[in-house]
Order: C-alpha cells, then sequence, then structure tokens
C-alpha cells in the first residue's frame, strides 16, 4: 500500500505574519473555509474584511470582520490543520477584536456550530439570534447560511 506523504511540520509561531487579505488572496482563502464546511457564497458580494495569518506564501489561519455600523459579524475563523492548538486562532480573534476596537466597533456577534467553548475562553456569550443587532441579523449568514441550530454568541468591546 503506498505510503501517504508526512504533512509539512508547521513552521515557528514567531514566523508567522498577520496581515490585511487582498483580492488575490481568495482562492486561498475559500478553499481553506470550504475544507471546513465554512460558508463562502457571499464572500464576494459581501467582501468581509480578512486578516490572515501568513507564513510566506502558505495562509495558516483566516478570519473576518462584516461590518454593521456600531456591530459586526466576527466570520470565517479558521486555522489550518497543521497550526491547531498553538494559540493562532486566539492571536486572530485577538486581532480581529483590535481592528474592530480601533474602528468604532462596540458589538461583536458570531454564528457557530463548531467553536462555542472556544469563544467562551475569549469572554463571548450566548445570546438568543433575536437578540443580535437588527443589521447584523439582516446579513446572509443569519439569513441563509447558517442552519438555525448555530449558536449565536456576542462580545462587547466597550
Ligand atoms: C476553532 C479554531 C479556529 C481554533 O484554532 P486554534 O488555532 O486551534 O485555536 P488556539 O490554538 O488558539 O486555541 C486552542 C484551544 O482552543 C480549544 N479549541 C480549539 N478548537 C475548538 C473547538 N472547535 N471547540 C472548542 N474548543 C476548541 C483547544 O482545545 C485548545 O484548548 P487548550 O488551550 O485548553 O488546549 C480551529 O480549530 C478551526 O479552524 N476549526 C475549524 C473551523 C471552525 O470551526 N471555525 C469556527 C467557525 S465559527
Amino acid at each position: 500500500m503506498p505510503q501517504k506523504p508526512n504533512p509539512a511540520p508547521a513552521p515557528p509561531r514567531s514566523n508567522l505574519l498577520i496581515r490585511a487579505a487582498t483580492a488575490s488572496d481568495l482562492d486561498l482563502i475559500r478553499a481553506l473555509l470550504e475544507g471546513e464546511g465554512l460558508p463562502t457564497s457571499d464572500l464576494e458580494a459581501v467582501r468581509p474584511g480578512f486578516l490572515l495569518a501568513c507564513a510566506g506564501t502558505r495562509i495558516a489561519g483566516a478570519g473576518a470582520l462584516e461590518r454593521y455600523g456600531e456591530a459586526a459579524l466576527l466570520r470565517s475563523l479558521v486555522v489550518a490543520a497543521a497550526w491547531r492548538g498553538r494559540g493562532l486562532g486566539h492571536r486572530l480573534v485577538k486581532s480581529l477584536e483590535r481592528q474592530a476596537r480601533a474602528a468604532g466597533v462596540r458589538t461583536l456577534v458570531l454564528l457557530t456550530q463548531t467553536a462555542q467553548e472556544f469563544f467562551a475562553r475569549l469572554d463571548y456569550g450566548v445570546i438568543a439570534r433575536e437578540q443580535a443587532p437588527a443589521a447584523v441579523r439582516s446579513s446572509s449568514e443569519f439569513r441563509s447560511l447558517c442552519p438555525a441550530s448555530a449558536v449565536c454568541m456576542a462580545k462587547s468591546l466597550r
């Protein structure tokens, strides 16, 4: 039986650069999200602002903000399998929070089917979907892309 090649070991964390994504990153971002079953069909229409964690030319992780006035949807958080469990998910969320705060966002809202405990440790609390700001509820994630079973969570940045 042919041997599967070992995945390349993840380089040291210090080699990671967090930067804003550009249009040319979109195909790689989409592939990363689709690999985890996360929604991508609205990316071109909505154009959420992505931050990427990059190791050279490779994307180790991504996460995005979709702005709605003083609130924003934190969405599309993903860390490539080889990089998990090394603090990158936390680092991406903290970077997105800093960016949101600096832009005057007061509340972050998210929907998750898989990572409730992960976000709880970052001080996100569960809320009813109806409690989310109306503008956020108008997003495609809320209206159609995330199933009703997804948990809604929010954090005040004040
Ligand atoms: C969720 C995710 C972004 C976390 O990334 P990460 O880089 O592994 O996270 P960190 O290293 O910063 O944090 C790791 C800690 O969070 C916990 N954790 C990671 N993923 C978790 C999950 N899905 N649910 C609960 N806890 C989780 C780990 O057990 C670990 O805990 P420890 O510190 O006690 O060992 C990553 O697992 C992922 O991309 N998952 C698939 C996509 C996904 O579900 N995204 C969320 C969409 S809302």
